[in-house]
């Protein structure tokens, strides 16, 4: 299933609203190229740029949290461990044996993670901003 963009995943944070909207873009650029049978010179560089910026993206929340000292910033964080270890699972099997059933359900798996992350945990971080402005 492709993900698709929702202004319903608006936070009016900008600068993340911005991060969410080119993950999802990111992510089915690579379910796209797996479904087309792209090879690795195709599906790394995504892959690469995707690894980046969820580390960028954490990076940007987390630091918002900790300065607004966020009370739920230690069970956030641990989702977002969480997305780090699936995705770098989806890597793994992908680079040792290119695409396959398993790697679409690892990828799948990253976009529950992500639907529910965003319609939840970011939601609610995001009313949290808009409150203490
Ligand atoms: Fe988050």
């Amino acid at each position: 299933m492709p993900l698709q963009w929702s202004d319903e995943y608006l936070l009016d944070v900008a600068e993340i609203d911005a991060q969410h909207q080119e993950l999802l873009l990111r992510i089915n650029g690579l379910i796209d190229a797996l479904e087309q049978h792209h090879g690795r010179e195709v599906i790394a560089p995504i892959v690469a740029f995707l690894e980046e910026h969820i580390i960028t993206h954490f990076n940007l929340e987390e630091g918002l949290m900790l300065v607004k000292a966020y009370p739920e910033l230690a069970s956030h964080q641990q989702e977002h461990r969480q997305l780090i270890r699936d995705f770098a699972e989806f890597k793994r099997i992908y680079l040792a044996q290119g695409a396959s059933k398993l790697v679409n359900m690892k990828i799948q798996k990253v976009v529950n993670w992500l639907l529910d992350h965003l319609d939840r945990t970011d939601r609610k971080l995001g009313t949290f901003i808009m409150l203490n402005k």
